[in-house]
């Protein structure tokens, strides 16, 4: 397995054929329970496959969450490929809303080099998230679940610096990270016949973050 491959916007790549989900490490374990109001954002551990399954095997979603691939299915393996990996220098959640798991976030070191060599000696992490039931998508939640995870982020992980990367294809995201004080950093061109002209990179200080939730 590649212990660092490249990332395209939220989440990574399906792995290389090469890549045996014999050799996945599980689910990094944390006890990291994040709660506001009606949500919570749980430890996601290795009993949430049957969640998680559907929602990669969901086109609209896989359209949204992927960059330039577009990828109409991940089996079982190949996720948990995925979530196992990431998990090594992520904090991986779950979203839960009144009890119900509505869908996964987490909070990753930065793994895109481009991005790291812009801002040497910073801690830099990512936030990638998906509401996998639709029928919760436009009531402020992915807002919140962002601010959540930037008040761990630059509080108990004392980040520098938190960013989000989105394609052009997926205004609803870029907006819902603007919303918590995201702004453009990196602007990047896709290969012709890419579904997203652009990936943008957002980049949230906590400056700006305190400054937009100063009671927290
Ligand atoms: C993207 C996602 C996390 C946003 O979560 P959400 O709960 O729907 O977002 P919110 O309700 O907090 O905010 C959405 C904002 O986007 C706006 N919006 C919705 N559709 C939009 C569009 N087509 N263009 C621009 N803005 C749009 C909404 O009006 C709202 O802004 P407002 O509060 O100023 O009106 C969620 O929809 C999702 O999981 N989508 C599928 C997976 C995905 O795209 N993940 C992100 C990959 S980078």
């Amino acid at each position: 397995m590649n212990a660092t491959p490249p990332q395209p916007p939220c989440p990574p790549q399906p792995p290389q054929p090469s890549d045996s989900p014999t050799t996945a490490q599980l689910l990094r374990a944390h006890q990291i329970r994040l709660v506001r109001g009606p949500l919570v954002l749980r430890p996601m551990t290795e009993d949430d496959w049957p969640l998680l399954l559907p929602w990669n095997q969901d086109p609209q979603l896989l359209f949204l969450t992927e960059g330039t691939g577009n990828p109409k299915s991940y089996t079982l393996a190949q996720i948990q490929n995925i979530y196992r990996t990431v998990s090594q220098h992520a904090y991986n959640f779950m979203i839960e809303h009144q009890n119900q798991p509505i869908g996964e976030c987490w909070l990753q070191e930065m793994n895109l080099a481009h991005v790291t060599a812009r801002y040497p000696g910073k801690d830099c992490r990512r936030i990638d998230l998906m509401i996998g039931a639709k029928t919760f998508w436009g009531q402020g939640i992915g807002s919140t679940v962002i601010d959540m995870l930037c008040e761990f982020g630059f509080g108990a992980e004392k980040a520098d610096l938190i960013f989000g990367l989105v394609g052009s294809h997926n205004p609803r995201s870029r907006r819902t990270f603007e919303k918590n004080g995201f702004i453009l950093d990196i602007q990047t061109p896709q290969p012709p016949g890419s579904k997203a002209e652009h990936e943008y990179t957002l980049i949230l200080t906590p400056q700006v973050w305190r400054s937009r939730s100063p009671a927290i």
